[in-house]
């Protein structure tokens, strides 16, 4: 598995098939939507991961304010689960915002994706809260910069 950094020709090539595995994974997202979402967001970081160049993964996020980075929207072909996958996106992702400067990363998720519920708790997120709504989404937060994740294995 190669994880790749999708910006200009790499983005170009990839992005129908990021978007096609987001409709599968989580549900419609056209590319005007996310192109209108990561819009005069220069620091923004989209991630995905190939196996044999197919895309299995994807992670997208931006700065939300100074310090502060948004991991946006995420998944991971149901066909190759459990292989670490999210995982090595997330290290990846951390990696590369602790570079950048970035102090936080937050993010949001619901009771029905306890996958990435329980990869973020044991990844080193902290939950700081829920936003109420048709359906509670729960806020969860990162330090960055500091220890290795409970487990140990990001
Ligand atoms: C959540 C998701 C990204 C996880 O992808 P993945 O590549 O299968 O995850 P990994 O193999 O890297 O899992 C790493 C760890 O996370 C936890 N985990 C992942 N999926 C889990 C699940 N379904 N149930 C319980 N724990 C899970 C486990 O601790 C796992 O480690 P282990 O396999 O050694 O037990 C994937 O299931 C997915 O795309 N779900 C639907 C979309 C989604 O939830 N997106 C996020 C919306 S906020």
């Amino acid at each position: 598995m190669r994880i790749l950094r999708l910006r200009g020709k790499l983005l170009a090539r990839h992005l129908p098939e990021v978007l096609a595995l987001h409709r599968r994974v989580l549900g419609p997202l056209s590319q005007r939507r996310l192109r209108s979402v990561l819009r005069g967001r220069p620091r923004r970081l989209l991630l995905v991961a190939l196996i044999e160049d197919r895309v299995v993964g994807y992670k997208i996020g931006y700065e939300e304010r100074p310090g502060r980075f948004y991991s946006w929207i995420g998944g991971v072909d149901p066909d190759f689960r459990r292989r670490g996958i999210a995982r090595a996106l997330m290290v990846r992702q951390h990696r590369l915002l602790e570079k950048a400067g970035f102090r936080t990363v937050r993010s949001q998720t619901r009771n029905r994706y306890p996958g990435m519920l329980i990869l973020s708790i044991r990844s080193g997120f902290e939950i700081i809260g829920t936003l109420a709504g048709e359906e509670t989404r729960i806020v969860l937060e990162k330090k960055l910069g500091r220890s290795p994740a409970l487990d140990g294995q990001s």
